[in-house]
């Protein structure tokens, strides 16, 4: 008998699904799939750039199995929209994607003076076109096998705000915001419903590497964030306690963006 069969165990709120979590390799990405499996997910795929990257998504399969959850790494660029078949191929292996979430991105620190076609092509390359062809595979997946799933999109408060040394992260983050609420509207028939989350500073090894600590900004709450308060509400949003939350903009920022 399974654990969670037995009268007045607890369940998971993810009991079952099937997960796939770009960016998986570290900071929110590694944070999500773990909390994923500990609220019962079957399988999770990490979709990152190598198996040893900034962190190592061989160490995030590692955590899964210490969590009895079955975990596949797919090398995966998601610049390269072509790099996501492998990621549903593998995903179908378990039954099909119920939830995607798309955490892949990268900083840009940059005077916007400086700023020149190609860097911000790279910049929107990774973090909007890797989220929006992402979810695009996501939405043909599950409306393929029929499951009314949801796909979550990583933003960030610089979608919503901007300086002006993240011109091109900003413009990239206010992207993915406004396309997830397109993204919601297209896949609502099918019983999918997309969410996007923005976070404020999370003590990752972008904020401490590429962001230097992140700008010294005043938090309601007094601190960063962890990346496990991200994917808290990943989780919620995957489950079916958000079953009537769609096309929505969660901030998760410590009360940062809410003040003057
Ligand atoms: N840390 C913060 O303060 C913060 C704040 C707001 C938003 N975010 C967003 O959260 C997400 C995760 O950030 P993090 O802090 O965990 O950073 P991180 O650098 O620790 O993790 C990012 C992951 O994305 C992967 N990645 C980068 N480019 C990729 C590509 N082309 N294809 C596949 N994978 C790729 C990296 O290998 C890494 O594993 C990012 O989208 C970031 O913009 C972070």
């Amino acid at each position: 008998m399974n654990v969670t069969d037995q009268p007045g165990a607890r369940r998971g709120l993810l009991d079952g699904q099937v997960v796939v979590v770009t960016g998986g390799s570290s900071g929110i990405g590694r944070a999500t799939c773990v909390r994923v499996a500990e609220e019962g997910a079957a399988a999770v795929i990490v979709a990152d750039l190598a198996p040893e990257g900034r962190e190592s998504g061989a160490a995030t399969i590692d955590l899964l199995a210490e969590l009895g959850t079955t975990g596949r790494f797919v090398a995966t660029d998601v610049a390269d929209a072509g790099s996501f078949a492998a990621v549903v191929e593998a995903a179908d292996e378990f039954g099909g994607v119920d939830c995607w979430v798309n955490v892949a991105g990268i900083s840009d620190r940059v005077d916007f003076l400086d700023v020149d076609p190609e860097r911000l092509r790279r910049v929107m390359a990774v973090n909007f076109e890797g989220t929006f062809f992402g979810s695009q595979a996501a939405a043909r997946s599950m409306i393929g096998t029929g499951k009314r799933g949801t796909i979550i999109n990583i933003s960030s408060v610089g979608g919503m705000r901007g300086f002006a040394h993240a011109s091109t992260y900003s413009a990239s983050k206010g992207a993915v915001r406004s396309f997830t609420y397109a993204l919601a509207d297209a896949v609502a028939p099918h019983g999918i419903r997309a969410n996007v989350v923005h976070p404020g500073q999370v003590d990752t090894e972008m904020l401490r590497v590429e962001m230097r600590g992140g700008s010294p900004i005043r938090i309601p709450l007094g601190r960063k964030g962890q990346a496990q308060e991200i994917a808290n509400a990943v989780v919620f949003l995957a489950s079916d306690l958000s079953s009537y939350v769609s096309g929505e903009s969660l901030v998760v920022d410590g009360g940062y963006s809410a003040v003057i």
